[in-house]
């Protein structure tokens, strides 16, 4: 076996299952489940649609870097979403399609990551809390995860100025997550400016997660690629990550894409060509059809402005509450994130995820989770109303 698999950490829904499976729900209550980041009103018909229109293609192995369709369909979202002068982004250089990030995030980690850079073992950066795949891709690419804790008072984004010399050095990526998973804020152009410069300054890939930028309340969150085209359009050093799964509501498609530099994009493709599921022919003319298609992304953000507004109703002025400029989560400080955990599923069959599930303890011992619980505002507003209603009268 391969060492490094000891040092996986649980996935967070394990730990959960863990915690609340020897427990009783609540009697005679629905039990009520908002653990999970995964979108519960349908795609749109436009998805099925195409999906069926091309189901003739199922048999047909796909090309291992999509269809020019699908790529074409990103690189002009791309530009429309981010302002981008025609022709900064190269469809066929600088795009991967890809079933899902999930898969490509872990598996760029070992495009990136060589061993002998330094004397010492490669590190990945981490926000803290984070996406579990930017750990694992760390740990499995053989470097060292290096959390940095991404707490309110620093808009729940890393400090960067905090990041010494050594640790730069070493570094090979840096997992950045705008906006942020679970907090929901979002990244100053400032602040990624400075992100891409020292990446560029010590030769580490900026690895941006941009998942949720599409799920936002009023202002559209920046993304790395406007602050490449402010610096000339090269996007050297970058990799940055795009999804349908939030956008479209469409998890279970698995579709998504990489961006960013042309050299790091070719080996990856390479890669890909050996490790990588390429993405299946429907479902690629299902996904440039969506990537097309904005009317349906903001139907989406309304039905997320109306939990928020629930929300803001039942619990503004306790556990810190703050409405999120983006995502579609709750983190709510709660004190002891496991106990109020607990105390929802046996007070009032309310399933929630503690924060400490998608943190890990820093060098300093310290786990900027454990006071918090994460809430996942996926549901139609009547079920999230009870929800809150519920949670609200427990803790
Ligand atoms: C922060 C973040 N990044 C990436 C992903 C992966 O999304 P997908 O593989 O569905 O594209 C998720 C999924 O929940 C996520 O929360």
């Amino acid at each position: 076996m391969n060492p490094d698999l000891a040092n996986l950490r649980n996935s967070p829904f394990v730990a959960l299952r863990s915690l609340l499976d020897p427990l009783e729900p609540a009697p005679n209550l629905s039990p009520l489940a908002l653990t999970i980041g995964e979108p519960q009103n349908q795609p749109p018909q436009l998805m099925k649609d195409v999906l069926i229109e091309n189901d003739h293609l199922y048999g047909k192995y796909p090309p291992g870097n999509a269809t020019p369709e699908l790529r074409a369909a990103t690189c002009n979202w791309l530009n429309r979403r981010y302002q981008l002068p025609e022709g900064m982004i190269d469809a066929d250089a600088h795009i991967t399609p890809a079933n899902g990030t999930k898969e490509a995030l872990y598996m760029l980690a070992q495009v990136i990551t060589d061993p002998s850079r330094t004397e010492q073992k490669p590190i990945f950066l981490i926000p803290n809390p984070y996406y579990h795949v930017y750990h694992a891709a760390a740990v499995m690419a053989g470097a060292e995860p290096v959390f940095l804790n991404a707490t309110k008072d620093i808009n729940f984004f890393p400090d960067l100025d905090a990041l010494d010399e050594d640790t730069l050095h070493r570094c090979t990526g840096f997992f950045l997550c705008n906006p942020s998973n679970p907090q929901g804020t979002i990244a100053g152009k400032a602040y990624l400016l400075r992100a891409l410069e020292l990446a560029r300054k010590y030769d580490f890939t900026l690895i941006v997660d941009e998942c949720y930028t599409e799920i936002y309340n009023a202002e559209a969150p920046v993304g790395i690629l406007e602050v490449c085209n402010e610096l000339g359009g090269s996007l050297d050093n970058v990799m940055s990550f795009h999804s349908l799964s939030k956008r479209s509501s469409g998890a279970g498609m698995r579709s998504g894409f990489s961006v960013g530099d042309a050299k790091l994009t070719k080996a990856f493709l390479n890669l890909r060509n050996f490790a990588g599921a390429a993405v299946p022919l429907p479902i690629c003319a299902a996904s440039a059809a969506l990537w097309n298609d904005d009317d349906h992304v903001q139907i989406n953000r309304d039905r997320y402005s109306t939990n928020f507004d629930i929300a803001e109703r039942i619990l503004s002025g306790r556990f810190e509450f703050y409405r999120p400029p983006a995502g579609f989560f709750l983190w709510l400080n709660v004190g002891d994130g496991v106990a109020a955990t607990k105390k929802l599923w046996t007070d009032c069959a309310v399933r929630v995820l503690p924060g400490e599930y998608l943190s890990g303890t820093d060098a300093n011992g310290v786990n900027p989770g454990i006071p918090y619980i994460r809430i996942a505002l996926v549901f139609d507003p009547e079920m999230t109303e009870e929800a809150l209603i519920r949670l609200a009268n427990s803790l």
